[in-house]
């Protein structure tokens, strides 16, 4: 029975339980704050700061005016899925049919799919702490319930066996790993995705490996979980256009799946999103098929930015990761002594500035904030000058 339920018959007007306590994200909040000063310099957005490469736009609008424009089979069109099986194999090293691939409204629409498929309510997903808020706001929707995994400082910011051992109960059903990490930028060595996989195998764990950075890794350390993988584990691996191939606002994703659970994810888009915008399909195979250097520019560029924001926060006494992908720096903020998402909203009131505030990672986010590589380098630069001073100024406050 809905909490709020009456027996006046109103309560038919009212939205379920789930919808009404559905958790806001922080990060959202502090990027509304942050629009009303029109002076704010952005670090908060996980958003690429370079425009869709011309190429890409120039493929959809072609698709549009040669008819392109209905529906699209379920799991894709078939000439895009046998193109993202083919970039499986060879860049991310391990073996993929078409028939495994279905492509979905952007990594979060995969991630809510899968979820969807494998969780009864009350079922419980092992999820990182810290990680990005939108896995936890999945788990809310299904009503699953959400056991946390630390990832520390003192663990390397990665997820440690024993601590998944200590969480794991009969009711758990999956483990959720992001790698390149979203906020931390650590990637999974590839002993330990061994080792997570034995875990998730002997627990009967399906294994959900969100690598939608994966072509924005800085080093080769990166592994996909997949080429690791034996070809029966329980694996299903997210992958998106959004990030690599700055193309946020196309929404197109894509994930793999053994065949029979990609058959079952493919029946379920149809009552969802029926299938992925036509156009912006094509747009994803231009992308896809064309040429790569421009990925290998955005990151290269991502990369410098890394190097020169670090040295800025070293000078500043700031510690931070060191990211090996993804385009986010994770910084130790204790030392102002107020809580991240305070923080965060003084930042704005008095620098100018936005943050992604620790706290709205998870629970052990709490001392950090996460600042975005994806936004300008002159931004970035002024921004931790910023942020530098007024951490040691509450701190000096505080003593
Ligand atoms: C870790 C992670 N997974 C998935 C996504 C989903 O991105 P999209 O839906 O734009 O593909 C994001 C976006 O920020 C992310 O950070």
């Amino acid at each position: 029975m809905r909490p709020q339920e009456s027996t006046t018959g109103n309560e038919l007007a009212l939205p379920s339980t789930i919808a009404s306590s559905m958790p806001v994200s922080r990060i959202r909040e502090v990027m509304d704050l942050a629009w009303e000063d029109p002076e704010a310099i952005h670090l908060e957005v996980g958003e690429p700061n370079f425009p869709t490469p011309s190429h890409i736009i120039e493929a959809a609008n072609e698709a549009s005016k040669a008819g392109h424009t209905r529906y699209a089979p379920n799991a894709g069109v078939p000439d895009l899925r046998e193109a993202l099986a083919d970039k499986v194999i060879r860049r991310n090293g391990y073996e993929a049919r078409q028939d495994q691939v279905v492509v979905t409204q952007g990594g979060i629409q995969a991630l809510y799919l899968v979820l969807r498929a494998l969780l009864e309510p009350g079922d419980e997903v092992l999820l990182p702490d810290p990680a990005w808020p939108n896995f936890r706001m999945i788990a809310h929707l299904l009503g699953a319930r959400v056991l946390p995994y630390p990832l520390l400082a003192e663990g390397d910011f990665l997820p440690r066996p024993e601590d998944l051992e200590r969480l794991v109960t009969p009711r758990t059903r999956a483990i959720l790993v992001n790698s390149p990490s979203n906020p931390l930028g650590t990637v999974l060595p590839r002993e330990l995705a061994q080792t997570l996989l034995d875990f998730a195998r002997s627990r009967g764990l399906w294994f959900i490996a969100d690598e939608v950075y994966d072509e924005l890794a800085f080093d080769d350390t990166f592994v996909s979980v997949g080429s690791v993988a034996d070809p029966d584990d329980r694996l299903v691996s997210v992958y998106s256009f959004s990030k690599v191939y700055a193309m946020t606002g196309w929404r197109v994703g894509y994930l793999v799946a053994p065949p029979d659970l990609a058959n079952l994810l493919t029946g379920m888009q149809e009552p969802i999103i029926s299938c992925v915008n036509t156009p912006a399909q094509m747009a994803a195979l231009a992308a896809v098929t064309g040429p790569q250097q421009v990925v290998r520019e955005m990151r290269d560029a991502y990369r410098e930015r890394r190097d020169e924001l670090l040295e800025v926060l070293d000078r500043g006494g700031l510690t931070s990761t060191r990211p090996s992908g993804a385009f986010y720096v994770w910084t130790d903020v204790s030392e102002a002594g107020v809580p991240s998402m305070e923080l965060a909203r003084s930042l704005i009131e008095h620098q100018h500035m936005a943050v992604a505030p620790g706290s709205a990672f998870g629970e052990l986010g709490e001392g950090y904030v996460r600042l975005s590589l994806a936004s300008s380098r002159e931004d970035l630069l002024e921004g931790a000058s910023r942020l530098a001073r007024f951490v040691h100024h509450l701190g000096e406050a505080q003593s």
